[in-house]
């Protein structure tokens, strides 16, 4: 039976199906045995066994028996063996027959880790022959693919040094000074190149300090953090064959190259350490290159990594820049601060502080900001009052303002002179603990001319305009009254003035003031009566009959507060502890009746006159001779004073109502008394009757906060 019908018959049997062996995790080792064994087979069989180790093992297979019947080229019963369907032995007979081909008791080898058994019998009668088939056994034996031959396609030895034998497998390795490459087969000289990137390091030529292999291409990339430099220090034992030329070493066929990001390349060579190379880069690479002929003894270096070093930052004027260092590395903070009274600016924005980092490029990354002068914008204006400059310039740090009322008819409260400085925290800050702010309060009672003759009003004079500055002429319901100005917006006059004739309450709407002028007609006619936004009549005032003129006062606020000048000027209120002493002058001023007992008749001119207080005893008296004439005399109470001359021609009268009688202390005129009620003006052995003002200063008081 030939080659090829072996094949054929095979194939034929494969799709048959018969006796296949399912696939499953190879075994290690087995026993095949032919069927019945060990008694004898019978004629027609076709077995077969297919035996699977591991990957990278063979299969040592070891026959215990073999009992076939023997024939020439075991024609009729075999075993035959088969890796990757080739044939490989054929077996028959026995140990001793002469026949066949037995295979004896030496294991046979797989060439790979899969075998193929196929045992088979013709029809022969089997009682003829006793022959009992096989048994074998096989195990896994690892492959020393070491030991293979060189592969015939020319890609040279398995490995190109040494070659390590493993259980199923097997390892490339290098000799020493060498390394095995991706391929895992070949092996190059080793550098000991690649990339570093410690802050520091040693880096030296291949098998350093040996003289360097010839066809080394060595790369070394040293590479840190971004922010630091790389200082290479070479030793001194530094020797790289160079071509000596006039110019200098060559480095035509070995060289040390080093390569620096945006600088040129420098290519090392000769016999003289370069020593301390600064980088100024965090990257270098460095190229080893020999070739094939010359000797190079090798260099070394050790490497090291240093802050990258910003500019000195400056100075900034007014201001300070801190810390001070000799140096500024990457990440160093600096500081900037304004001196006192300087704001920190930068592109035209004010800063709340600055600092800046020196960056890793080498670069502050803010530059540094100026300091301004700060200043605390215009000083608050001051209601009749003004401001000037004493030193500074606009409104800058230091400057300082002097504040000053509108003397001589306002004056600071508190203190006579004022003075604010612009202070770092931009306010204007008082130099007076007390003034924290500058306020004008009116003089009062200090007109700015006086009278110096004595006259009278009934047959009195006229006043020179600004003598009785506070004198106020009051129009309420088309009747004349008078009043006396005691702040800005308040009038103060005689209740009586503000009730009409059935008794009533006047409106505030009926009433006009009038201030500044001497001459009634032209302030009457001048279109500058003032309104009144309110009256207020004292709450106890009540005179139904004109004969009780208790509490015979009143005020009127006026709509818009005045501007105190020399022709308009308050009158100073009594102090509280005041007393009325008798025979004192006081002055009573008025646009009233004037006159004499033959001719009376309202004055155009603001008339005053002189007249002393007097007693309350003698004045009581005098009321009550007139009780005893006439019914119609009003009570004189504790809140009524009279002043007058026994003689009689100098008093007040009808149309002076409301308005003041003024005492002075030391040049300051005071209302003490308010024109309240008299009979016959003038008269001989009468009075003019004065509301008490000493006694209200509560009430006005009162008045003028509430409203
Ligand atoms: C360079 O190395 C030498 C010795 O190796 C050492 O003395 C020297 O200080 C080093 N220079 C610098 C800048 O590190
Ligand atoms: C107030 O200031 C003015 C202006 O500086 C000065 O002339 C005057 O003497 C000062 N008065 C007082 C009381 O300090
Ligand atoms: C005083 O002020 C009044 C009211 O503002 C005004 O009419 C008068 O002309 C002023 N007099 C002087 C002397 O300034
Ligand atoms: C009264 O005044 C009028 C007008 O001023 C005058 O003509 C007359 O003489 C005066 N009579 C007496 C008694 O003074
Ligand atoms: C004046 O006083 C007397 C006695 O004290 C009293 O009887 C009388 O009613 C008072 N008159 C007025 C108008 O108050
Ligand atoms: C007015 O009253 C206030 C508080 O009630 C007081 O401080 C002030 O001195 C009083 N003024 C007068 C002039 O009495």
């Amino acid at each position: 039976m030939g080659w090829s019908s072996v094949i054929i018959w095979f194939l034929y049997v494969s799709v048959c199906g018969v006796s296949s062996v399912p696939d499953s995790d190879p075994l290690m080792y087995g026993e095949v045995q032919s069927p019945r064994y060990p008694q004898p087979y019978l004629p027609n069989l076709l077995e077969q066994w297919d035996l699977t180790v591991p990957e990278g093992y063979q299969i040592r297979l070891t026959f215990t028996h073999l009992d076939i019947e023997a024939s020439a080229g075991c024609h009729y019963d075999s075993l035959t063996v088969l890796y990757n369907k080739k044939l490989l032995w054929k077996f028959c007979g026995t140990e001793n027959s002469a026949d066949g081909h037995h295979p004896g008791n030496q294991p046979l080898l797989s060439p790979g880790n899969r075998l193929t058994l196929i045992f088979q019998t013709d029809d022969n009668n089997p009682e003829r022959h006793q022959n009992v088939g096989f048994s074998a056994q096989y195990q896994a034996t690892d492959t020393d693919e070491c030991s293979a031959p060189e592969a015939a396609d020319g890609s040279g030895p398995l490995c190109s040094h040494i070659c390590l034998n493993t259980l199923g497998s097997y390892l490339c390795a290098c000799h020493h000074g060498y390394e095995l490459r991706s391929d895992q087969r070949t092996c190059v000289l080793s550098c000991g190149g690649g990339i570093f990137d410690e802050p520091e390091g040693h880096l030296f030529s291949p098998g350093y300090p040996n003289p360097s292999p010839h066809a080394v291409s060595c790369q070394y990339i040293i590479s840190v953090e971004s922010g630091f430099t790389i200082f290479l220090n070479f030793t001194d034992n530094f020797h790289i064959e160079s071509l000596d030329s006039q110019a200098g070493p060559n480095c035509l066929y070995h060289w040390l190259q080093v390569i620096i990001p945006d600088r040129k390349p420098m290519k090392l060579c000769g016999g003289t350490s370069p020593g301390l190379i600064i980088t100024d880069s965090n990257t270098v690479r460095l190229d080893y290159h020999t070739d094939d002929k010359g000797q190079s003894n090798g260099w070394s270096l050790d490497y090291s990594t240093h802050r990258v070093q910003c500019p000195f930052p400056g100075t900034v004027a007014q201001g300070r820049v801190t810390p001070i260092l000799s140096d500024y590395f990457y990440r160093d903070y600096i500081y900037v601060r304004c001196d006192q009274g300087y704001k920190l600016m930068m592109g035209g924005e004010e800063l709340e502080s600055f600092s800046t980092m020196c960056q890793s490029s080498g670069q502050w990354h803010l530059p540094l900001p100026e300091c301004h002068i700060i200043d605390c914008g215009e000083p608050e204006p001051l209601l009749n009052g003004g401001v000037i400059f004493l030193s500074g310039f606009q409104n800058q740090y230091r400057s300082v303002v002097l504040y000053h009322c509108n003397e001589p008819f306002y004056s600071l409260f508190g203190s006579a002179n004022v003075s604010f400085t612009c202070e770092a925290d931009r306010k204007w800050r008082s130099n007076n603990a007390v003034v924290v702010s500058p306020t004008c309060v009116p003089v009062c009672g200090q007109p700015t001319k006086l009278i110096r003759s004595y006259q009278r009003i009934f047959g009195g004079d006229d006043a020179p305009v600004d003598t009785i500055p506070w004198q106020a002429l009051l129009s309420v319901d088309g009747s004349r009254g008078g009043g006396m100005v005691i702040a800005d917006r308040w009038i103060l006059t005689a209740a009586h003035v503000l009730i009409s004739n059935n008794g009533q309450q006047q409106s505030h709407r009926t009433v006009r003031i009038y201030m500044g002028l001497t001459d009634a007609t032209s302030l009457l006619d001048s279109p500058n009566g003032l309104y009144a936004s309110s009256i207020h009549i004292h709450p106890e005032y009540n005179n139904p009959h004109r004969l009780d003129y208790n509490n015979d006062i009143a005020l009127i606020k006026l709509q818009e507060p005045v501007i105190f000048n020399s022709s308009i000027m308050p009158v100073c209120l009594p102090a509280e502890d005041v007393v009325y002493i008798a025979g004192i002058m006081g002055q009573v001023s008025g646009f009233g009746v004037t006159g004499n007992h033959s001719s009376r008749f309202l004055t155009n001119k603001l008339k005053y006159v002189h007249v002393p207080v007097v007693g309350q005893q003698a004045c009581s008296r005098s009321v009550s001779l007139l009780k005893v004439k006439r019914f119609d005399i009003p009570n004189l109470t504790n809140n009524m004073f009279c002043a007058g001359v026994p003689e009689g021609g100098k008093d007040s009268c009808q149309g002076d109502s409301g308005g003041p009688f003024t005492l002075a202390n030391n040049g300051r005129f005071w209302a003490a008394g308010i024109v309240s009620w008299g009979i016959d003006c003038g008269q001989r052995g009468t009075y003019g009757v004065y509301t008490k003002v000493s006694h209200y200063l509560d009430w006005i008081n009162k008045t003028m906060q509430e409203n």
